[in-house]
């Protein structure tokens, strides 16, 4: 075949395995063999490829990152390195740790993942790496800190973000960063590469949380980080990833290939559902607000039109009746699961006030736009239908 494949038929083509087995198999070594002393001195000493140790790189890990390098690189000339890793937050650590200097500051956003956020505000201080946080629409000021402020040592971007799906335009962000020789980071779990390709519009590195979409069906903690600095890659971020040992194991490395087959088709469904799952809440009149991107008055429709295929499975909306709305609604649900996390084929809802935010004061809540009654929903694959049934007979208590 001379034509190069689609990124659907990418998400399920297998790759070639010993002995003809058609699925990957999966690799539980630690270590590996040689043949002799010299072979086993060449491979470590990179004159040979070879495996060592599978805290270094193990067959079935080095699958998956293929399979999402594909992905990401899907229509690009473009060659990408990358290192999947034990979670989505052992790929931001292991990130910032190769790449960024004491005395060196992170250029980011509100509205981001909770622990990346504890990570960029409570641990990196430790190593006197500090973040300035700031609103990303305001291109202006984002070029005047990138003009006068020399210790910026990364920008970091999550787009589309949580609670309220806000998103930040990926190319402004890179071409000002580029001015500035400033490498640019992107969190791409919401959107996966089937929506947004960030190394098209600019970025030079991107990692998800592979726990979400990639796997897809909730048995998983797992990361990736992918980069287009082939020499950074293989020189200090493979020797960080190795000393801090965050590789993922070949079992979970499995799961999510077995996920990556039909990432394409659950996100064509995810979209599907979570459009007319937000349609509906919208006519809602116990609800204030409904956060989804692809309803046109949210602030970010057109942006989100311009930089993403379609507009993902998470949503979230405003219940007018506060904390004990929140509660009742989420007790009352009957097919969709009280649950963290997200990207799973089935509807999770959490209530931050009352769940994941409960310790933390309204006050302060309010600042990441968590309201009391702020619900949010990965949007599952359910029959659309029964997703609005059990959300109307939720809402009707209220
Ligand atoms: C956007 C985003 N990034 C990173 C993470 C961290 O991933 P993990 O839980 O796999 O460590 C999460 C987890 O919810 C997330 O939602």
């Amino acid at each position: 075949m001379n034509q190069p494949l689609h990124i659907d038929s990418i998400c399920i083509k297998t790759g070639e395995y010993p002995n003809h087995s058609h699925v990957l198999p999966i690799y539980p070594t630690s270590t590996y063999t040689f043949d002799d002393a010299e072979q086993g001195g060449n491979i470590l000493s990179g004159i040979e490829q070879g495996y060592v140790y599978s805290r270094f790189e193990n067959p079935t890990s080095d699958a998956v990152a293929e399979k999402i390098t594909a992905l990401e690189s899907y229509g690009l000339n473009m060659p990408l390195q990358a290192y999947l890793t034990s979670s989505g937050m052992g790929a931001v650590s292991v990130l910032m740790l190769s790449l960024l200097k004491q005395g060196q500051k992170v250029l980011t956003h509100y509205s981001l993942y909770g622990g990346t956020e504890e990570w960029l505000n409570r641990f990196l201080p430790k190593l006197n790496v500090e973040a300035l946080v700031i609103d990303f629409d305001d291109l202006n000021r984002v070029e005047e800190i990138l003009k006068n402020d020399n210790s910026i040592g990364l920008i970091h971007l999550e787009t589309p973000a949580n609670p309220t799906l806000k998103c930040v335009d990926i190319k402004a962000i890179c071409t000002l960063a580029k001015k500035y020789n400033i490498k640019v980071s992107v969190d791409n779990t919401f959107a996966t590469p089937i929506l947004q390709q960030p190394f098209a519009l600019g970025a030079d590195f991107v990692f998800h949380s592979v726990t979400k979409y990639l796997n897809g069906h909730g048995t998983t903690i797992g990361g990736i980080v992918l980069g287009n600095d082939i020499e950074f890659m293989n020189t200090v971020f493979k020797k960080t990833f190795r000393l801090m040992g965050v590789n993922s194991n070949p079992f979970d490395a499995w799961l999510v290939m077995n996920g990556l087959k039909t990432l394409s088709l659950r996100m064509e469904r995810h979209c599907m559902n979570a459009q007319k799952v937000a349609e509906y809440l919208s006519s809602k009149h116990q609800i204030q607000t409904v956060n989804y991107l692809g309803l046109i008055n949210h602030p970010h429709h057109l942006l989100a039109k311009q930089q993403m295929k379609d507009f993902g499975g998470m949503l979230s909306f405003d219940l007018k009746g506060g904390i004990s709305a929140g509660r009742k609604f989420i007790n009352q649900l009957q097919l969709c699961v009280k649950a963290v996390s997200l990207g799973t084929v089935d509807t999770l809802v959490s209530h931050p006030a009352s769940m994941t935010h409960v310790n933390i004061p309204s006050a302060e809540r309010q600042k990441y736009g968590i309201t009391d009654g702020l619900i949010r929903v990965s949007v599952g694959l359910e029959y659309a239908d029964d997703i609005i049934n059990d959300f109307e007979s939720a809402l009707s208590v209220l």
